[in-house]
């Protein structure tokens, strides 16, 4: 699956030079032939699983009375007549829709550990979340029906948020731009940018394409969590032999600090960490297991030459280099060593996700490279497809 080169006729190159992570721009006919991927039935569906993560807002009433309902939805959710706007939100829907999976494949221009999910709304005629900001990057895409979004100003934590004990809206909304989206139409917001959008058709359905970025915060807290567990309780911070006054904490002192925390800062620990973490996945408790195979029917399969090798909807793969012509494939949080045998291998399935199964025997008729396949397909993080 290859990452889009254009949006409409705005080549991708350019949309990351002027636009992303800077403005937000509208691109009318993004995706010239969009077709819908998730219907609504389909999404009303989806909620009412209890691995999926779905929201309900109700518009009833001024703002501070909306009703923020979270899920599994049951079918009374959707039974109930309500002569008020109403959104569903579902998360993660690329999780559960091989379509979306690749749907989502397609903004692999960004590093795959940007990206967070596509979610999908789907809102009846005046519905809206309200004013808000995200911190994250996010294409608004229109599926069905037609929108209008609005951009404001540029928030920061600082911004006052309107009295209501479950959404967080803006108490304040400098208007800039408006938009009216009609479906395979695209509107980018970098992240900060406040926005709100209202449905202005029954069955207006909205994809989020989101992405996620660590806060600093975090990297130090989650780098420090992967040194911490991987250090003996034995090995003890104490002092030299330079003599000091008992009452200071000496710049020896400090400098031996500093070398133990820096003796951990080796690419070698930060690639480790960084690439499980990046990895790991959103819905870790998903039953991915697939059918157990052997090497036989392994290799009857890529006899047979027919179909695809996918990575399974949800699974996160990333790879680091290691110095002779290895690397290591992180898979769900974790890191599986590849001898340079099986680095092509790899680096297709992370990189594409999907391999035909004819071109697997030019890629995987090593050793290596067939027990990596196994050790993935065992665990339900790869599948093959008749399609
Ligand atoms: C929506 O789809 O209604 C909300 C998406 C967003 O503002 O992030
Ligand atoms: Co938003």
């Amino acid at each position: 699956m290859q990452p889009l080169t254009h949006f409409g006729n705005l080549p991708i190159s350019e949309f990351m030079r002027d636009y992303w992570q800077q403005k937000p721009v509208c691109i009318r006919n993004a995706f010239p032939n969009w077709q819908p991927i998730v219907a609504a039935d389909e999404l009303a569906g989806l909620s009412l699983e209890t691995e999926v993560e779905s929201r309900l807002i109700e518009n009833q009433g001024d703002t501070s009375q909306w009703r923020l309902h979270h899920g599994p939805m049951t079918e009374a959710t959707f039974a109930q007549q309500r002569d008020y706007p109403w959104t569903l939100l579902v998360q993660g829907v690329d999780n559960f829709v091989p379509e979306a999976f690749d749907f989502l494949a397609g903004f692999r221009f960004i590093p795959a550990w940007r990206l967070d999910d596509l979610m999908i709304s789907y809102a009846t005629k005046g519905a809206g979340v309200g004013a808000h900001y995200d911190r994250y990057d996010v294409f608004l895409i229109q599926g069905e029906g037609s929108r209008r979004w609005q951009t404001g100003q540029l928030c920061s934590e600082t911004a006052a948020l309107a009295d209501h004990q479950d959404l967080c809206l803006l108490e304040d909304f400098d208007l800039q731009e408006t938009f009216d989206l009609q479906p395979g139409d695209l509107l980018y917001l970098p992240p900060l940018v406040a926005h709100k959008g209202v449905a202005l058709t029954d069955n207006c359905m909205t994809y989020s394409v989101g992405f996620r970025a660590p806060s600093y915060s975090e990297v130090f807290g989650g780098f420090a969590d992967f040194i911490s567990a991987k250090l003996s309780a034995d090995v003890r911070l104490t002092n030299s032999n330079h003599v000091q006054p008992a009452g200071e904490i000496s710049a020896v002192d400090i400098t031996n600090l500093k070398q133990l925390i820096s003796a951990q800062l080796t690419d070698e620990n930060l690639a480790q960490w960084f690439g499980s973490m990046s990895t790991e996945p959103k819905n870790p408790d998903l039953d991915m297991a697939e059918e157990a195979m052997d090497e036989d029917e392994l290799a009857a399969i890529i006899d047979d030459a027919y179909g695809v090798l996918r990575v399974a909807e949800g699974v996160r793969l990333a790879y680091t280099w290691q110095g002779d012509g290895g690397l290591t494939l992180f898979a769900q949080g974790e890191a599986i060593p590849c001898p340079p045998a099986a680095a092509d291998l790899a680096m297709a399935l992370a990189n594409d996700l999907i391999i035909d199964v004819e071109d697997l025997a030019n890629i995987a008729t090593d050793e290596a490279s067939q027990a990596l396949l196994l050790v993935l397909h065992n665990q339900g993080w790869l599948y093959f497809d008749d399609a």
